[in-house]
């Protein structure tokens, strides 16, 4: 009974879900699954296949190529400038992507990685806060493995094919193909 229970409960989220997405979106996204909770504020453009999951985020100018997959309480910001994820890439739980940013494809990015294309003037005698953004941007190649914790600091450039280990802070740019680590993360091989 309980099964059965479950099953139309199943079926009764997808038919809702697929209402909501006729209703928000017409139907201009082939395969769109939408989860609870998501806001999509300003000028967000997705393309086919893309998932969002529950209580994500996405405000600004984004594009977000197709089959993504964003994971459940994603942050994406853009303002004031522009984010782009390119397609097949996945973005695991609580991760925030903020500021000016350029994804490429096939790329996995783990849980709590905090990318910050963006830094606030640190002037003397000045309120941090009341100072204005800097933004140089951050441009990831294609096929870029991010493990879980890290942090990539605005201006920083990382090459195709490269990966980034766990709980690492990335302030410099990384050649393509290369495995870094720590903070701040330094080369420790390359992918031959
Ligand atoms: C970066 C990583 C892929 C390297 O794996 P690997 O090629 O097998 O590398 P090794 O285990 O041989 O490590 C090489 C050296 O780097 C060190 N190292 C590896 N990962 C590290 C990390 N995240 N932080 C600090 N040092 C690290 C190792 O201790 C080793 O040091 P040593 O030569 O002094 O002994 C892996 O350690 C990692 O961090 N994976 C990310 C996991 C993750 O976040 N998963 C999320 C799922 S999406």
């Amino acid at each position: 009974m309980l099964f059965l229970l479950d099953i139309f409960r199943r079926i009764y989220r997808r038919i809702i879900s697929f209402l909501m997405n006729i209703f928000c979106f017409g139907l201009k996204y082939k395969g769109l699954r939408l989860g609870k909770r998501v806001k999509l504020v300003g000028k967000v453009t997705l393309s086919d296949h893309v998932t969002i999951g529950d209580d994500c985020l996405i405000r600004g100018s984004v594009s977000i190529g197709e089959n993504v997959i964003i994971a459940p309480n994603v942050e994406i910001r853009s303002t004031p400038s522009a984010i782009g994820i390119g397609g097949d890439c996945t973005i695991n739980r609580n991760s925030m992507i903020i500021g000016k940013v350029l994804i490429g494809n096939h790329c996995l990015i783990a849980p709590n990685v905090v990318i910050v294309g963006s830094n606030h003037g640190i002037e003397k005698n000045i309120l941090i806060r009341n100072q204005k953004l800097t933004l140089k941007g951050i441009v990831i190649g294609d096929d870029v493995w991010i493990g879980a914790n890290t942090t990539i600091i605005d201006g920083v450039k990382i090459g195709d094919g490269s990966v980034i280990g766990a709980g690492s802070v990335v302030t410099k740019d990384i050649e393509p193909y290369s495995i870094v680590v720590g903070v701040p993360a330094k080369i420790v091989k390359s992918r031959s």
